[in-house]
């Protein structure tokens, strides 16, 4: 296989370096992005075939398309596109402020979009390219606790299941990637603190609750990141699946699924007769 070029943003920690280190690692190139040069690892700042850039994911949607117009022009392609940049914010509904949940969304999903807006003429001229999100299991199942993140994984999913049907006939591929819980550095802030909301009395202790897992997550992300490799490349256990758009990664994710299928069947069974009761 030719080697491809990536682009990766928030590259610097968590998923998004440990599969820059792995397509580096095959010989490809990568183009990584992370909120300060000076956060990414000596590895990856030493190694020629990784093309730093400096941003934020909320930067403007013209300085986004300026990133991906001149790395095409660099690297003479982009072949896969990575959201990986994002984060939790926990609070219930009632505790989360408009400016958090309004940040939520402009990191997890309208910095998505920009990036995906800003490539997608790149991939369309090549008549091909693979766009992989970084969703959630919470962007399969709501779970009790983090409405607002949930809603933000919701809606990446919403935007690619819709968007993998019209991009299809250019030869693009998108795949939506939905982690359960794995060992990176996701939780830290949480567990420090941050993405927070002020909490109000009778609420779960979220972040008291998702701090103690912080370390002992189930995911190995070596693992997840190899699968999501596999996935964008058609090789290994991915074979023959290059028309799937969700893949649930860690066996706890997989049981969101489950327990989401069944709530469905529910739905269609219970609901039936009353949906179908109101055409003309
Ligand atoms: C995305 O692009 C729009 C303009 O198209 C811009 O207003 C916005 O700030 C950009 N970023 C986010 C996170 O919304
Ligand atoms: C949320 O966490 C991210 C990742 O650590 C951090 O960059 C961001 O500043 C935090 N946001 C808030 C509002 O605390
Ligand atoms: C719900 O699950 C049952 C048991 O597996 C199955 O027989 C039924 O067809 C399912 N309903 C729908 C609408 O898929």
């Amino acid at each position: 296989m030719a080697p491809l070029v990536w682009f990766i943003t928030g590259a610097n920690a968590g998923f998004g370096l440990v599969l820059a280190n792995l397509a580096l690692s095959k010989g490809d190139t990568v183009v990584a992005t992370a909120r300060s040069l000076s956060k990414f690892p000596e590895s990856l700042q030493k190694n020629p075939k990784a093309d730093l850039v400096e941003t934020e994911v909320t930067a403007s949607a013209t300085s986004i398309t300026e990133l991906i117009d001149a790395a095409a022009t660099k690297h003479g392609r982009i072949d896969v596109l990575v959201n990986n940049a994002g984060f939790g914010h926990m609070g219930a509904v009632e505790e989360v402020s408009d400016e958090e949940a309004r940040y939520q969304f402009d990191v997890n999903f309208f910095g998505v979009l920009n990036f995906t807006r800003a490539v997608i003429p790149h991939m369309r001229k090549q008549k091909s390219g693979v766009i992989v999100q970084l969703s959630s299991g919470v962007g399969i199942l709501g779970p009790h606790g983090g409405p607002i993140y949930s809603a933000s994984k919701f809606a990446v999913e919403g935007l690619s299941e819709s968007m993998a049907l019209e991009l299809k006939p250019f030869g693009i591929r998108v795949h939506i990637i939905e982690p359960g819980i794995f060992r990176t550095d996701f939780l830290k802030p949480i567990s420090q603190g941050q993405n927070v909301s002020r909490h109000l009395e009778g609420y779960a202790d979220l972040e008291g609750m998702l701090s103690g897992m912080h370390g002992k997550q189930p995911g190995n992300a070596e693992l997840g990141i190899q699968r999501l490799y596999e996935v964008v490349t058609g090789t290994g256990m991915a074979v023959g699946l290059e028309d799937q758009l969700r893949f649930p990664l860690g066996s706890d994710c997989y049981s969101m699924l489950e327990a989401k299928i069944k709530m469905l069947n529910e739905t269609a069974e219970k609901g039936k007769s009353i949906a179908q009761s109101t055409d003309y």
